[in-house]
């Protein structure tokens, strides 16, 4: 059995999701929007990741928080997501958007939960019948 099937049905601890968010969304910079960001998220094999947003002044470069998240996902050694919670300033959670579900999608573990305004879902409800990887292995 391989790392992420060994981790698969491993349990979340929410809280410990929701601080590492909060603790990200301290480091926004977000001077236009006044919006902080954070999110933060369990890999298979254990890590939490996390990112803020990153805005620009050419508003629509602004990186969301996910992206950092994706980014320090490889930097810290890659792998899949189990669960990701994302905050507002005032911690409230936030839906993540739809570009950031595309870029959470790409490196969802198979069992990937999110903390939403609804309560815990899984990626395909919050991304039904998305586009990935395996439709570009269809054409080739
Ligand atoms: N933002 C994120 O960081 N992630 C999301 O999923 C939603 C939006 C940021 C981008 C921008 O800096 C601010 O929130 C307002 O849109």
């Amino acid at each position: 059995m391989d790392k992420a099937a060994a981790a698969q049905g491993q349990s979340v601890d929410w809280e410990v999701l929701e601080s590492a968010a909060v603790a990200a969304m301290k480091n926004a910079y977000a001077p236009y929007s006044k919006f902080a960001v954070g999110a933060a998220a369990l890999t298979t094999d254990g890590r939490i990741v996390s990112g803020c947003n990153v805005e620009n002044a050419s508003y629509g470069l602004t990186l969301c928080a996910e992206c950092a998240l994706v980014g320090n996902l490889h930097m810290t050694g890659g792998g899949l997501l189990r669960a990701f919670y994302c905050v507002d300033a005032d911690g409230t959670v936030l839906m993540p958007c739809g570009r950031c579900r595309q870029l959470l999608y790409e490196f969802r573990a198979p069992d990937m939960e999110l903390m939403t305004t609804q309560g815990i879902r899984t990626m395909d409800q919050v991304l039904p019948d998305a586009f990935g990887p395996q439709h570009l292995e269809e054409t080739r």
